[in-house]
């Protein structure tokens, strides 16, 4: 299948609707990252998603709207309580996606076997307008293949996907550049299951409380089942061993200087790049939790493709506001391994 390359303008949008419609696949621009649509409320396209992905049958896909009216108009959900429309008013369009109750009319390969559907109102304004145009709500996951990071250009789709879908639509680099937030409101109280550009302390100002899934944090147990099916796969990992290091900028530095070797690289913030005899990769100012979280997958994908680097250290970011999305995406590319300097 040749995948084509369509453009920001309105007969490139107008192909793009029309292969959506036909049941076709299209990547499309969100402020997040790309996402790879189909008809949401078409079976047989969503089915596509998976085979062109290599997704997992067991993980939801989450359905993307333009306008709060699609999801009555379209019957997608079966309530919209208050702690929605509170969520709604305050972060959509935007990076927030909301569980909730589904309804008949959601196919099975939407929400793989679940009661709930997710549902996200972006804001880009080329996602608004190829699912308003396609005249439905779109199911989209991350356009990569599954396992690695998710894409934030439309040359990372291509990459990735290139002669397995219909077309990229290309609205150049993604704002946020991590996947949304998820939050369920499927139980009480509301459950933090993916963090993103939206945080948990934006969440809890508007909801009061709010907890957060164990998965977030912390490596499933053996045999547990996961809130949110994607977090207990292995995902964002270049082929290089990413390692987790937690402690002091100073600590960090002398750590990777007294392992470098060939083949060692650190994943860094800007302040740390001058004091680390090893190649760095880096993602933005220590505080600045936004610049890491729109650089971090871009960076995992240098790395994959620099074949001199077989090891990286990466510096553990904080938790809070969007660090906590970046710590997350972090700790699975390093596969849960983490060396804490304070503990040795
Ligand atoms: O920013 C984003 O969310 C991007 C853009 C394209 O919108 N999409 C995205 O989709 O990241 P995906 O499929 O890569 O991640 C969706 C996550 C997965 O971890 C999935 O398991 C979870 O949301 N999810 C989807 N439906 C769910 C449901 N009904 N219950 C629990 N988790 C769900
Ligand atoms: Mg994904």
């Amino acid at each position: 299948m040749k995948t084509l390359l369509l453009k920001d303008n309105d007969k490139d949008i107008a192909e793009a609707a029309l292969i959506i419609k036909n049941g076709g696949l299209v990547a499309m621009p969100t402020e997040t990252v790309y996402g790879l649509a189909a008809d949401a409320l078409n079976g047989k396209a969503v089915e596509k998603i998976f085979r062109a992905k290599n997704r997992p049958m067991d993980n939801p896909l989450i359905v993307h709207i333009s306008d709060l009216e699609d999801i009555e108009r379209l019957n997608l959900t079966s309530e919209f309580p208050q702690s929605a429309q509170m969520l709604a008013k305050a972060f959509w369009p935007g990076p927030l996606t909301i569980i909730l109750g589904k309804s008949n009319i959601i196919p099975n390969e939407v929400s793989a076997g679940l009661n709930t559907v997710a549902i996200r109102f972006p804001s880009h304004p080329l996602a608004n307008r190829l699912i308003r145009e396609s005249g439905t709500a779109l199911a989209a996951p991350s356009a990569n293949i599954s396992g690695s990071p998710s894409p934030t250009t439309a040359a990372h789709c291509m990459h990735d996907l290139g002669g397995r879908i219909d077309a990229v639509l290309d609205g150049g680099a993604c704002a946020v550049g991590l996947e949304s937030t998820v939050i369920s409101l499927a139980v009480n109280p509301p459950r933090l299951l993916r963090p993103g550009g939206i945080t948990l302390e934006q969440l809890r100002e508007v909801l009061g409380k709010v907890e957060v899934d164990g998965a977030v944090l912390n490596k499933l147990a053996e045999g547990q089942v996961a809130a949110s099916p994607g977090m207990k796969y292995k995902h964002y990992a270049p082929a290089a061993n990413v390692i987790l290091v937690k402690g002091s900028a100073a600590a960090f530095c002398s750590y990777v200087n007294s392992h470098a070797r060939g083949g060692v690289a650190a994943l860094c913030c800007e302040e740390d790049k001058n004091s680390l005899n090893v190649k760095a990769f880096v993602i933005g100012k220590r505080e600045d939790y936004s610049a890491q979280a729109h650089l971090l997958f871009g960076k995992l994908r240098e790395i994959d493709g620099d074949k001199s680097v077989s090891t990286v250290y990466a510096r553990c970011p904080d938790t809070e506001g969007v660090g906590m999305a970046v710590y997350n995406r972090l700790i699975r590319a390093a596969g849960f391994e983490v060396i804490d300097l304070e503990k040795l």
